[in-house]
């Protein structure tokens, strides 16, 4: 979810509605504002993206200079109108936003049922709601610091909570004053002049002001046209940093292309150059970083690798695995975040931990990667979104510079992640055992990568003509092996997440101990089969499924003798060399998943039930 809150001299309904916007990544199952005005909060909400609060807000604006808003992604009670946010609190003397998951709600909320309290939504926020306005009850007022009362009663509220929150709080019998507080979710304060934002992160300030502040766990602060004071938990005042907010890349506008996931398809070349710009140090044969944060020692010393994220970016985390320990010959393990966070493995000194993502906000990845640092391992970002939570968090790390990355199937910065995990290895062996001539080679090798992939787009019209015959599959296998293994994973998670097609990635070879019983001549498989040391054995196993009378697509280099004669459909790629075989294989897969979900209706850049960064865990 994401949150937004405006106080100060100007309307406050432009900043909501545009911060909202920009926040839209992380949920748009239902959107909602509150604005104060004589005292009144007016509260507006509705089902589906932002547009259709808009509209509604469009029929009827409401003007005032306080207001807090949110878009949600479901956790506690389905998308309706009733569990959007903003909820009211007590008998409305307050008004709330929240992100993250209260996990003790229902106990709590047996509590203020108990004493009158009467909800109207099923969520765990709404809790947390008619909790303050309880604190308000048992909080006194101070008629020297009229702020403080509120202040505590938030304080006494959340002081209840199990779980995570980032909230902002408007009050109606103060209704200049707004209260925001964190913990494990993002939160960040926008300070302009005589005006003061909060947001979920930095992208809604962008345009409003340059001034920025990263509430830490724990903080709450108080906010007034006057200006804003931050308070911890423990600690009382909070000196905060004001930082300069860097002015990023804007450019979101879809320059012709019908959709966000097809534009950024088609920007691979120009992102994988920018992954590697500045980065291949051709006269020592290496790859260089600026960002690690380690010394040419500590990063010698390394002797285990942890690379851990979710979705997408757990798959490009696979492609790493094999590209480290084959170039770096360093033990490598993939987690997925969300199990890492709460597995407690045994780890060695000397390891590094790796968060991948493209957003920086994943709640998952963040919380591995701080309970790993937690327990004192070295922890690197490799991150599309600059100044973003996980960036920050990290003690060091590599950014994408992909630019933005609008669909919500994550493509480009994929790609990206495959390029810059395959220069990591290439760094990590050329600081050991890997010769020089073996490094120059790679780096020749990388260096094809954004060509072979402008190479590989020219496959569109016959995918095309490949997603007409097939779009009326209802399960689909995708089939590869060692590098490749991954990329059959990542076209299935693309088919699943835009088209709502049931579809699995396997081990091509693994196929036959449980998925071939699928087999039939409804059930299509896609075989990623490029020339490489797997090619013969990949081919025996296209023999097993056709044997079966099941469908084959395959995705195959353009000069393969052999091909045309086993699968039924073949999508041409250009002949590459290994390393950058996954960049290259992965793109006819998401110009797959592109036609099929097309020609299914689907709505490709924003599918339903999903979020482009999961901010709940
Ligand atoms: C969400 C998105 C996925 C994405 C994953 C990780 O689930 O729907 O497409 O791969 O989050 O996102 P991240 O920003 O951390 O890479």
């Amino acid at each position: 979810c994401g949150i937004v809150g405006y106080v100060g001299a100007n309307n406050a309904g432009d900043f909501l509605l545009n911060g909202l916007r920009r926040l839209e990544y992380r949920g748009y199952d239902s959107a909602g504002i509150a604005i104060t005005n004589e005292s009144q909060f007016h509260v507006t909400r509705s089902v589906g993206r932002i547009d259709a609060l808009a509209g509604r807000l469009g029929s009827n604006p409401v003007d005032g200079k306080l207001g807090i808003g949110h878009t949600r992604w479901a956790t506690h009670g389905p998308a309706t109108e009733e569990n959007a946010h903003p909820h009211l609190g007590g008998e409305g003397e307050i008004v709330l936003v929240h992100n993250g998951v209260i996990e003790n709600f229902q106990i709590l909320k047996n509590e203020l049922i108990e004493k009158g309290y009467v909800f109207s939504s099923a969520t765990d926020s709404e809790v947390v709601a008619h909790l303050i306005a309880e604190g308000l009850k048992v909080t006194k007022e101070t008629p020297e610091q009229p702020t403080l009362r509120y202040a505590q009663a938030v304080q006494w509220a959340i002081a209840q909570l199990r779980g995570t929150y980032g909230i902002v709080v408007a009050f109606r019998d103060h209704p200049d004053l707004l209260i925001a507080a964190r913990f494990g979710s993002p939160l960040v304060l926008g300070v302009g002049q005589g005006e003061y934002f909060v947001a979920s992160d930095s992208s809604p300030l962008a345009g409003c002001t340059d001034r920025i502040v990263y509430m830490a766990d724990h903080q709450l602060a108080i906010l007034t046209p006057d200006g804003f004071t931050v308070l911890h938990r423990d600690q009382g005042k909070v000196n905060v940093q004001i930082q300069p907010l860097e002015a990023v890349e804007d450019d979101v506008s879809l320059q012709g292309y019908d959709h966000y996931m097809l534009k950024e398809i088609y920007e691979q070349p120009e992102s994988l150059r920018n992954a590697m710009r500045g980065r291949l140090d051709e006269e020592n044969a290496t790859a260089v970083f600026g960002g690690l944060n380690l010394t040419p020692q500590q990063l010698r010393s390394v002797e285990r690798i942890i690379l851990t994220g979710c979705g997408t970016s757990w798959h490009s985390a696979l492609v790493g695995e094999y590209l480290i320990e084959e170039l770096a010959r360093i033990p490598v393990s993939v987690e997925y975040a969300s199990e890492l966070r709460y597995r407690n493995p045994p780890i060695e000194n000397n390891t590094l931990v790796f968060g991948l993502t493209q957003s920086g906000e994943t709640a998952d990845t963040l919380a591995a990667l701080r309970e790993t640092k937690r327990k004192g391992h070295r922890t690197l970002a490799i991150c599309n979104v600059v100044g973003s939570s996980i960036a920050q968090a990290a003690d060091g790390g590599v950014y994408l510079h992909a630019g933005p990355e609008i669909g919500v199937a994550s493509t480009k910065a994929y790609t990206s992640q495959c390029s810059v995990l395959a220069m990591l290895a290439l760094y990590f062996g050329r600081i050991r055992h890997l010769s020089y001539e073996a490094g120059t080679n790679i780096i020749a090798d990388l260096m094809k990568a954004p060509g072979a992939v402008q190479e590989a787009l020219a496959c569109n019209e016959h995918v095309k003509t490949v997603a007409e015959k097939y779009q009326n599959a209802t399960n689909i296998l995708y089939l590869g092996r060692q590098l490749n293994f991954p990329t059959a994973l990542e076209g299935a998670l693309k088919l699943k997440e835009i088209s709502y097609v049931h579809a699995e990635g396997y081990p091509a070879a693994e196929m036959k101990h449980g998925p071939i019983a699928l087999v039939d001549e409804t059930t299509p498989s896609v075989f990623i089969v490029p020339q490489g040391t797997t090619y013969d054995k990949v081919m025996a196993n296209m023999e097993e499924v056709k044997a079966r009378g099941g469908p084959i697509i395959a995705v195959a280099s353009k000069d393969d003798p052999h091909i045309d004669a086993v699968a039924d459909d073949v999508i041409h790629i250009p002949d590459v060399p290994s390393i950058i075989q996954p960049i290259v294989s992965v793109v006819p897969l998401q110009l797959l998943s592109y036609h099929i979900a097309l020609l299914r209706g689907c709505d490709v850049d924003k599918p339903r039930n999903l979020a482009k960064s999961v901010t709940v865990e």
